[in-house]
């Protein structure tokens, strides 16, 4: 018997009426649909407690690209991380609701990105072979919301920060398999907002029924 697909559900954005949130959904109703199965954990990134990054921890973390053992205040800083990246870890895919926040990510994502993206665990780098992603065999979907048209060939892409920051963050940990759903422009008026809505709406049924034959 083939075990079930776990999800990790990241949602980065704190309103009510997310554009991101509900297009990851879709998708994850129609995955769900197609593979009864699944199992799907939800991470709200604003409700949940993250470690502040302080010196305790950066030694922590340098003490072991320095191969040397935790100090006591190190083990403990340390502790939390171990805890939030052995559960990171634990899935086959990834959803990420994303909006987007002065051209990037929110910060609470960045911060939650800054916690499991730790050498030795996540990626590793040697200076034969440089940087190296450790987090493999899993595969990402992210649903990316803006008020305004940042897509290709548009005025704003080259400012975009949200769609080439996820996209560089998965592939640096070693997920080279991303779907990415664009759900902007999503300011009401905003011209194609309506049509660029029903068409994230489609693609979000249309890949989460895919994924589960991968
Ligand atoms: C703090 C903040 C910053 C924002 N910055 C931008 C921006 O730089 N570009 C843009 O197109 N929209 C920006 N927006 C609008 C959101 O990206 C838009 O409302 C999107 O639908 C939010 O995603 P959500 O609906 O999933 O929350 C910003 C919104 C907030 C709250």
């Amino acid at each position: 018997m083939t075990e079930a697909t776990r999800i990790l559900h990241l949602i980065a954005s704190p309103r009510p009426n997310s554009r991101s949130r509900a297009v990851a959904q879709a998708y994850l109703d129609a995955f769900k649909y197609a593979d009864p199965a699944v199992l799907v954990e939800e991470l709200d990134l604003w409700s949940m407690e993250l470690p502040t990054i302080d010196g305790a921890l950066l030694s922590a973390k340098y003490a072991i690209l320095a191969r040397r053992p935790h100090r006591p205040e190190e083990a403990q800083a340390w502790e939390r991380v171990l805890a939030l990246t052995q559960h990171f870890l634990s899935f086959d895919h990834y959803v990420f609701s994303v909006p987007m926040w002065n051209l990037g990510i929110p910060y609470r994502l960045k911060h939650y990105i800054d916690v499991v993206t730790q050498p030795g665990i996540t990626f590793s780098w040697t200076p034969e072979r440089g940087y190296e992603g450790l987090v493999l065999g899993r595969s990402a979907l992210v649903a990316c919301a803006s008020a305004f048209d940042y897509g290709a060939g548009s005025a704003l892409h080259p400012w975009d920060q949200q769609k080439s920051h996820m996209h560089t963050w998965l592939r640096f940990i070693g997920i080279d398999d991303v779907g990415l759903i664009d759900c902007g422009p999503t300011r009401p008026g905003e011209p194609g907002a309506q049509a660029a809505q029903a068409r994230a709406e489609e693609e979000a049924i249309r890949r989460g029924r895919a994924a589960q034959r991968k």
